[in-house]
């Protein structure tokens, strides 16, 4: 049963979900603000759904290959998730493009973590490509969702050192440490009327981000960020 004063967040993930998971635990250990009504995957084989039964959340399991057109697929998800009436969506690790028509319709109500500090490397393998780069440190950003592929407004990043001997393997690893602590947090801020978009831009607390928020080392350097986590 849902609890009226909490918002209805729905997940979209495609595998392994550990992002989910993350929710789930803050969830119960502390969120007041938000409560998982759905888990959608695209893929009907992800670890993620599983983590949702025993979770005792409810899944929808909508394979896009029996669809005929990324539309016609986008619009069968919106009816099923509509039907929940969620305040926010949730991308974690959903490795599906978007029409206009979803990005649109859910516009300011849906967001996104990509695991690099965007704008460097939008798209897939970002840990390898930071590591070839050369770059001293790597990252993620938690970004409102717009048409553009991982280029909405980014509300929050963090980052890690790349250090010698890391791997693409290593790396991953690292960012996914931060993803599970920063996710949630951010979730959470939405959930309690802390953060929306407006005019392509971020408010957080009423204030515009002129730069996105950071996470260093496991603090937040913002004062006011702190309070709200
Ligand atoms: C994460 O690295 C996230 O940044 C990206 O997809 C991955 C999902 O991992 N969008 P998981 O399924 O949450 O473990």
């Amino acid at each position: 049963m849902t609890h009226p004063q909490k918002k209805k967040v729905a997940v979209l993930i495609s595998g392994n979900g550990s992002n989910l998971q993350a929710l789930i635990d803050y969830q119960r250990l502390h969120a007041d603000s938000f409560e998982i009504v759905t888990v959608l995957s695209n893929r009907p084989d992800a670890y993620g759904i599983e983590r949702a039964e025993k979770a005792g959340i409810m899944t929808i399991v909508l394979d896009h290959n029996d669809y005929d057109s990324r539309e016609a697929f986008d619009k069968m998800m919106i009816g099923l998730l509509d039907a929940m009436e969620p305040d926010l969506l949730v991308l974690a690790g959903f490795m599906r493009i978007l029409t206009p028509e979803f990005t649109q319709h859910y516009a300011g109500k849906m967001l996104n973590i990509h695991p690099s500090l965007l704008p460097k490397y939008p798209g897939l393998n970002t840990h390898q490509k930071a590591i070839e780069a050369g770059d001293k440190e790597h990252g993620l950003s938690i970004h409102f969702v717009t048409a553009e592929l991982d280029g909405g407004p980014v509300i929050l990043q963090a980052s890690t050192e790349i250090a010698r001997d890391d791997n693409a393997e290593s790396l991953q690893q690292k960012v996914h440490k931060l993803e599970h602590l920063t996710y949630p947090l951010v979730v959470d801020w939405f959930c309690q009327d802390k953060l929306c978009l407006q005019d392509n831009q971020v408010l957080y607390q009423g204030q515009t981000l002129a730069a996105p928020l950071t996470f260093t080392d496991f603090n937040i350097e913002d004062d006011s960020c702190e309070n709200a986590g």
